[in-house]
């Protein structure tokens, strides 16, 4: 019998008292997790709180901890300090086996001398069911998985998105409480992807299941997840839902790593005024903190947020500028835009192609729009990192 230890003899260090609370409707928590390897810190001071039901993405750049922190919420790595707690339960210290949860990684890792229904049934022989209510459960995850009736197939004999729905109904046959899925379809091409994608998220909605899926596809993440956890060497620079990741971004980082984004040197004036090149831009309150005046702050605008009709004289956002590059994109097309005024900092602005013919966009045509300063996000010119 697995007897759980108490984390003073799991050589994980102890909590400093007062970390995070429990919230109510959490259903997976990490309370200040930190991992080392010797001297370098792979994690710092992780702490999350995710919702039953809920689908959240790992996002970031290689080599941030994406997959170090799905470990260690599966049990396959031992975090240095900290608490993961699930349904109510703190698995701080269980081993892999004695946690609730199905994982998927990249590669498909399924067992080739197996066939596709004894690779689904793997987590099930030991958990005293009959062979007929086995193969009657690997029938089911196969239909749920849009695989049905391949169950006498071997891994070889599939594609690799195959491959990978069979890597989910294996996940699932457990019915685990938390779905972790590293990757899972990033070593797909870019139609499989997307379609694999959708079907997952429809089936995680479809049976409730609490997943957390790791990511460096921004578009992957923005499209199904509930909430992102935006990650950064280490460390979580924001948790938020994709629109507000997108809209109100906490960082330089975030501002820059999701989406595209016009980045404007400016200097502060007080009041929310700032001043870049010739121009003089208010942006809202909520944008950004009131920098005292002379300080170098940087302006982040998405290529969308500009306003070209029904433009007002007195607006001090108001633009003259020149069409630059256009680069097509498919239904829209971004043009660099030369602004008086604003030299040295040409901007990215989107247009769809209707947008373009509506409006005289083409290269070396004159352009008059205003910026939507109130979407405008600052940050002090200084707290930028890469
Ligand atoms: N066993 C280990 N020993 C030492 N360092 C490690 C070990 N495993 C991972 N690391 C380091 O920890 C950091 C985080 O690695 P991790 O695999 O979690 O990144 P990731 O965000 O998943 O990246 P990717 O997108 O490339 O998969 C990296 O710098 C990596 O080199
Ligand atoms: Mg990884």
């Amino acid at each position: 019998m697995y007897a759980p230890r108490d984390a003073s003899d799991s050589g994980i260090l102890p909590l400093p008292a007062g970390e995070s609370d429990m919230r109510p409707d959490s259903y997976l928590q990490l309370k200040g997790v930190h991992k080392r390897w010797g001297a370098f810190t792979a994690l710092e001071q992780i702490d999350l709180s995710i919702a039953r039901g809920e689908f959240v993405c790992f996002l970031g750049p290689s080599g941030c901890g994406k997959t170090t922190l799905l470990r260690i919420i599966a049990g396959l790595e031992t975090q240095t300090v900290g608490e993961i707690w699930q349904a109510g339960r703190n698995i701080s210290v269980l081993p892999p086996a004695q946690r609730d949860y199905g994982i998927v990684f990249q590669s498909y890792a399924l067992f080739p001398n197996l066939t596709i229904a004894d690779n689904v049934a793997y987590g099930l022989v030991n958990r005293r069911q009959s062979r007929a209510q086995i193969a009657e459960r690997v029938q089911g995850l196969l239909a749920l998985v849009g695989l049905p009736g391949s169950g006498a197939k071997y891994p070889a004999q599939m594609s690799g998105g195959q491959q990978q729905r069979v890597a989910l109904a294996r996940a699932l046959a457990t019915s685990p409480g938390l779905l972790l899925l590293d990757e899972p379809l990033s070593a797909l091409d870019a139609l499989v992807r997307v379609r694999l994608r959708n079907e997952i998220r429809a089936l995680q909605r479809e049976l409730g299941v609490t997943t957390v899926m790791v990511t460096h596809d921004q578009e992957e993440a923005l499209s199904v997840a509930d909430r992102i956890v935006v990650m950064n060497h280490g460390v979580i620079e924001q948790v938020g839902t994709p629109a507000e990741i997108y809209r109100e971004p906490a960082s330089p980082f975030v501002a820059q790593f999701i989406g595209k984004v016009n980045r404007l040197r400016g200097v502060s004036e007080g009041d929310h005024w700032f001043r870049c090149g010739d121009k003089r831009l208010r942006c809202a309150p909520a944008a950004g903190a009131d920098f005292r005046p002379g300080r170098p702050v940087a302006l982040y605008l998405r290529p969308e947020d500009r306003v070209v009709g029904d433009l007002r004289e007195d607006d001090p956002a108001l633009c003259t500028g020149r069409v630059g590059r256009i680069e097509f994109l498919g239904g829209n097309c971004l043009a660099e835009i030369e602004v008086e005024g604003l030299p040295g900092q040409p901007l990215q602005l989107q247009f769809s192609l209707n947008q373009m013919d509506e409006f005289g966009v083409r290269e070396g045509a004159p352009l008059r729009f205003a910026l939507r300063t109130d979407r405008l996000r600052v940050f002090a010119a200084g707290e930028e990192t890469e």
